[in-house]
Formats: structure tokens, C-alpha cells, sequence
């Protein structure tokens, strides 16, 4: 399979045939101009993946050529092949834009690892750019986005977990997708036709929760004017979504039991028991097995909510899923704003890339709804994305602890940068075996500076 076309500008025949022959053997089409107009020609008609120039010639120096190319599309990578010593023209290159340089003769194992990584790099901003202009459906707003091992692993539970009515605990930071994972629960299986009833157990007093959660009859208490369902009675044979389990007062937390153990209830003041049919996910940030621990929740209610656990890993620890994150956001963001921010150049990714989240997947989406905001044409710009600044005192643990995952993630990202992400030189220098390498920059979430 063809993975993309090359374009080659340069003068040297013998340096010419090497670069086809390899490139070739790579599996990448070549097309050849021996001079800087010709290729700019070449590069406006064909539209190459990548281009490789020889800084020197003829017709157009390859740094104009550069320039002009720069000026009409900022995604293809630009390779410059220099004099083995040309400090001045590698500096001037990399600021106007040139994705790598090369020097002369060339060290093919680098070329090779400099190409494969740029048409990557390429195929990804090309990618954000095309599929973004398309709005996002209504339907396609439930979806949980992202390929990482971990989220696969969630996909793979909600299949188990959706035919039947089993209880689920949902534990994860704020702003991890809990709510999202527990309508995608619900959507997906025996509940899909029923209610999914939603309730904050941190946003209401507890004897305002308690009515609200269980209902009540018409003078049962003052206020109560007439007859009220619950959220359990609501909820019928669907799910009742409970956010914030671990807020919960005792007396609650007795009353939750009772209802999960007996699978029936009463509305307050009445004597009428009702079944309860609804299948019960609970979310929290907090790590519950602790407070348990601690005697702040009862072990008994923990093992009833927690049949399944499913736990939200923090964005930072997924940061290949941002790209795909940043087109689906941004699919939304356009429909809800009839705006149509498209193109995003990957420099902005790298800039999402390399932030720490603290809010997660709901401050990614804060952030692109502020930049669309802020965007004035199609491209979103790094200077609309307003991140802020995590002070010093403020940093989070991980961050100046240097715990032995943070200094093997370290270690590798240095190994990896220093051959160019070539996984297969660099598993030999750590002397570790190709597929213990994958698992760690998956495990560590290394990605390229
Ligand atoms: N994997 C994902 N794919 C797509 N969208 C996601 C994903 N995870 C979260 N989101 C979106 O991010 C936002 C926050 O998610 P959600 O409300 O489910 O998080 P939460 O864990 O319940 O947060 P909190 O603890 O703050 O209540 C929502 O708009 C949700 O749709
Ligand atoms: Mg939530």
C-alpha cells in the first residue's frame, strides 16, 4: 500500500537516485524536479504529503522555496537537506517553518525515522482539518471518545454490564466523563427504554434529597401539597444515575441500603410499598473504598453499589486521545455556535498535548468553547487557547515528585527523542524488548516534544 507522495528537489543525480530507491522501498510514491521552480510547480500541481529539498538549487534556493511554500499551506512538512556545517541555514530554516533539516551525506536511518514521523504528524493535522468541518449529530453526542487501553477496557465492561441491571460505582476525577459513561450504561442495553433519571446527592439538604429521591404524599409534611413521585418511582425500569455518592449523611446511607437490599420503598407518609425496579449507578471522586476505610461509608452499602467498578482514567494519563477529543468538541462546538473553526494546526495539539488537565475532558471542552469564541476565521490559533497557568505551590503532587514512573518516563522520552522515534533503535539502547517499549509509552503516555 502507498503511504503517500514525496516530492524531491534536488540537483545531485547520485543523492536524487538514493532518495527514490529508498523512498521506494518505503512504500512512498517520489515525484523529481531538479530545480526550485520546477518543484514549486510540482508541489502546487501534485500536492504532496512531503516535500525533501536540497537547500542549494538551482533556479529557487531552498530556503525561498520554503518561504513561498510556507506562505500557501502550513501543514505539508518541509525537509532541508544542508551542508554538513551550515549552522546558519539549519537556524533560518527551523524559523521560517521547515519541519527537520538533514545534513549531507545523508544518514539514511534518520532519514527514514525524520520522514515516517513527519507524514504522521502530516496525516494528523491533515485529518483534524478535513473531518472537523463536518457538524456533530445530536446522536453522536453520547459517545465516549478515545482509543486508549483504557477506555477500551470501560467499553468492554459497559458491554458486560449493560444487558443486565447490575449495580455500578463510577469513580474518576471531576470532569473524567462518569456522567457521560454511565448515559452511555444506560443507552446501550435492557434500560435503553426507560427513563435514565440523573440526581446530584451533594446539591440538596439532605431532608429536601430525601423526598426528592423517595417522593412523598399530599400532606405529609408542610409543603406537601400534593402527591409526588421520587426519582426511584421516575426512574421505572431504567437507571438512576446518583452523582456524588460519597456526600451522603448515614441516616441515607441506611435508607439507600435498605432500598437496594429489599428492592422496594415509600414515598414519605405513605405505607404503600413500591418496587423498585431501576437499576442504580453511583459516581464519585473520591476514592470510596478509603472512606470506607475510615468509617465514613458503610462497608455494607459499598459492596451492594459496587458489583462493578468502572474507574475514569484522568486525561493526562490518555494524552493520544486529545486529537480525536479536539475534533469531536469541536464538531459540537461549531453546530451549537454556528461557527465553522476547522483546521487546526498541530502545534495546538502539541499544545494540548504537553498541559496537565486538572479538570480533565470537561476543561478540554471549556478551553475549545473559549477559542472558538475567540477564533476569528477557520483556523484556531494558539494564541485562542487561554490554558492557565498552574502555580508553583499549586502543582500537583506528581509533578515535582520524582517517583520512579515519572523518571522512567523521563528516561525513555529522552532515549525515544534522541533517535527520532525510531522505537526499534531505541528498544535497543534501553535493552528492553520492542513490545515492552510499546506497553510503556502506552502505560506512560509518552508522546514526542
Ligand atoms: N471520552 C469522552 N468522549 C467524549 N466526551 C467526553 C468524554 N469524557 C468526557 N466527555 C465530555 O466531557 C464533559 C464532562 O464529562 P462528565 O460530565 O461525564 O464528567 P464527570 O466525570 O461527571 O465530571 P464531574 O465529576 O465534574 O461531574 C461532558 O461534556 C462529556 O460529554
Ligand atoms: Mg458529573
Amino acid at each position: 500500500m502507498e503511504k503517500g507522495k514525496i516530492l524531491v528537489i534536488n540537483s545531485d543525480k547520485l543523492v536524487t537516485e538514493t532518495l527514490v530507491i529508498f523512498l521506494n522501498e518505503l512504500n512512498f510514491k517520489v515525484i523529481l524536479a531538479f530545480d526550485g521552480r520546477k518543484g514549486f510547480q510540482l508541489f502546487e500541481k501534485e500536492k504532496p504529503n512531503l516535500i525533501i529539498t536540497d537547500v542549494k538549487v538551482p533556479k529557487l534556493d531552498g530556503m525561498t522555496l520554503l518561504k513561498m511554500i510556507k506562505k500557501i499551506d502550513q501543514n505539508v512538512p518541509i525537509i532541508l537537506i544542508t551542508a554538513f556545517d551550515d549552522m546558519n541555514s539549519i537556524i533560518e530554516a527551523m524559523q521560517i517553518g521547515a519541519y527537520d533539516c538533514i545534513e549531507n551525506p545523508l544518514d539514511l536511518g534518520k532519514l527514514k525515522s525524520i520522514v515516517t514521523h513527519a507524514i504522521e504528524t502530516y496525516y494528523l493535522s491533515k485529518r483534524l482539518e478535513i473531518t472537523s468541518s463536518e457538524l456533530l449529530n445530536k446522536d453522536d453526542e453520547n459517545i465516549i471518545v478515545g482509543k486508549n487501553f483504557k477506555i477500551k477496557e470501560i467499553l468492554k465492561v459497559i458491554g458486560k454490564v449493560s444487558s443486565t441491571r447490575v449495580n455500578v460505582l463510577i469513580e474518576g476525577e471531576s470532569g473524567t466523563g462518569k456522567e457521560l459513561i454511565s448515559r452511555v450504561i444506560h443507552n446501550s442495553g435492557v434500560t435503553k427504554d426507560f427513563p435514565f433519571i440523573p440526581v446530584n446527592l451533594s446539591a440538596l439538604p439532605e431532608t429536601l434529597l430525601e423526598s426528592e429521591l423517595f417522593g412523598f404524599e399530599k400532606g405529609s409534611f408542610t409543603g406537601a401539597l400534593k402527591n409526588k413521585k421520587g426519582k426511584f418511582e421516575l426512574a421505572e425500569q431504567g437507571t438512576i444515575f446518583l452523582d456524588e455518592i460519597s456526600d451522603i449523611s448515614q441516616n441515607l446511607q441506611v435508607k439507600l441500603l435498605r432500598v437496594i437490599q429489599e428492592r422496594e420503598f415509600e414515598r414519605i407518609g405513605s405505607e404503600t410499598t413500591i418496587p423498585m425496579k431501576a437499576r442504580i449507578i453511583t459516581a464519585t471522586n473520591k476514592n470510596l473504598e478509603e472512606l470506607v476505610q475510615q468509617g465514613k461509608f458503610r462497608e455494607d452499602l459499598f459492596y451492594r453499589l459496587n458489583v462493578f467498578k468502572i474507574s475514569a482514567p484522568p486525561l493526562r494519563e490518555r494524552k493520544e486521545d486529545i486529537p480525536n477529543l479536539v475534533i469531536h468538541f469541536l464538531k459540537k462546538i461549531n453546530r451549537d455556535l454556528h461557527k465553522n473553526v476547522n483546521k487546526i494546526p498541530y502545534e495546538v495539539i502539541e499544545i494540548l498535548q504537553n498541559y496537565e488537565w486538572v479538570g480533565n475532558v470537561r476543561e478540554l471542552e471549556n478551553i475549545l468553547l473559549q477559542a472558538v469564541v475567540l477564533a476569528k476565521g477557520e483556523v484556531l490559533e494558539k494564541e485562542n487557547i487561554l490554558l492557565r497557568k498552574i502555580k508553583k505551590n499549586n502543582t500537583r503532587k506528581e509533578l515535582i515528585d520524582p517517583s520512579l514512573a515519572m523518571m522512567e518516563k523521563e528516561h525513555i522520552k529522552n532515549i525515544l527523542d534522541k533517535v527520532n522515534w525510531n522505537k526499534k533503535e531505541a528498544a535497543k539502547l534501553l535493552k528492553v524488548s520492542r513490545q515492552t517499549l510499546y506497553n510503556k509509552i502506552k502505560a506512560l503516555s509518552i508522546i514526542p516534544s
